[in-house]
């Protein structure tokens, strides 16, 4: 909630008392009651800390959530969202929901790998068919085998964010067959899935944060990357890049979790409406996944076009069969229940 809302509800509970005053005594439990009402604005704050910009599916869903559980809750619930690393970088946050200094945190899949390495599932490339099977394995059994993996470890595993798929750019070398990958130095989140995979076609990857990537292409510290669309574009990363290649090869998501001492902090019906208010986002985040890795993809075609900095490159089929055979090898990597499992693989591959 802004400065200006909260100054304004405040001078609205003002007026609400000093017209109660000048009533009568019969009038005196009602006024009693807006006094305790207008007394429980913001007897909560939920802070919501998250490294990408505002105009993303996760900076948007954010929004979405803070001003639906601010409305079901009558304010109760004053939630503050900080995006783009104003708070903490990557996997810090974690430690921080940890010791309740943050409420809540929509990581990537990536950044629990110390914690629950198994969530690196969906890092594994090439493993979903498209967007609606992820989804199928995300809501049935694997994915409430991994939310309760999350809640073991001292989180309320709230609910799965998208992006989108991620696609590969370079400045160095167009990436059209695997072997262009062969020396190039690409930024990495932390992971030990994604260090497989740009090592399994001679690539070098480097771990980096999120909020330091721009830089690292534009000093040329790292050759490449890999995001989805809509990270690529909000972050500018075309406009330090040369090549763009649609590959699609590995998914980008998030899981919502929330502090556990701040939600055990929460009454029964607060903790309600939490519930509701991530459930309702979370079909809007889908939404918004979609619209903005579609429109955001047209307006790096149209900067290609207009400037002729980039060059954008769509595979054969042929071209991805290559990739996807050069690079689904590393599953038996992660066979280990203490890497991911060869069930947990094997369950989302079965998912119908
Ligand atoms: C990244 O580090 O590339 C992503 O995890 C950023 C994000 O949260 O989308």
């Amino acid at each position: 909630m802004t400065t200006i809302m909260k100054s304004l509800i405040s001078s609205i509970a003002i007026v609400s008392v000093l017209m109660l005053n000048g009533c009568n005594d019969d009038k005196k439990e009602k006024k009693t009651a807006v006094i305790k009402q207008d007394d429980l604005k913001g007897q909560f704050v939920l802070k919501f800390s998250h490294v990408v910009s505002p105009n993303t599916p996760k900076g948007k869903a954010a929004i979405f959530f803070e001003q639906r559980l601010e409305e079901l809750s009558n304010q109760r619930i004053d939630v503050q969202v900080y995006p783009s690393s104003q708070l903490y970088k990557d996997n810090a946050v974690l430690k921080a929901l940890k010791l309740d200094s943050v409420q809540m945190a929509a990581p990537s899949f990536s950044k629990f790998g110390k914690i629950v390495p198994q969530l690196a599932l969906f890092d594994l490339p090439f493993l979903f068919k498209d967007m609606a099977h992820l989804h199928r394995v995300q809501d049935g059994q694997v994915g409430t085998k991994l939310k309760e993996m999350v809640n073991t470890k001292g989180y309320i595993a709230l609910n799965f964010w998208d992006n989108h798929f991620k696609q590969l750019s370079s400045s160095k070398k167009a990436l059209i067959m695997p072997e262009d990958a062969i020396g190039q130095k690409f930024r990495i989140m932390s992971s030990k899935v994604l260090e497989a995979q740009f090592h399994s076609v001679g690539a070098n990857p480097q771990m980096m944060p999120f909020s330091e990537v721009y830089s690292g292409l534009q000093q040329g510290v790292i050759d490449g990357q890999e995001n989805t669309i809509s990270n690529i574009f909000t972050k500018k990363f075309h406009e330090v890049q040369k090549y763009l290649t649609i590959t699609n090869h590995g998914y980008l998501g998030y899981l919502v979790v929330m502090s556990e001492k701040f939600w055990n902090s929460l009454p029964a019906d607060l903790q309600k409406n939490v519930t509701q208010a991530i459930n309702e986002a979370t079909l809007k985040e889908r939404e918004y996944a979609e619209e903005l890795n579609t429109k955001q993809f047209s307006e790096i075609k149209a900067y290609a076009k207009k400037t002729g900095n980039i060059e954008i490159i769509n595979l054969t089929d042929e071209q991805k069969d290559a990739w996807r055979q050069a690079v689904s090898k590393i599953y038996p990597e992660f066979y280990g229940t203490d890497k991911i499992g060869e069930d947990l693989i094997n369950g989302a591959l079965a998912t119908e």
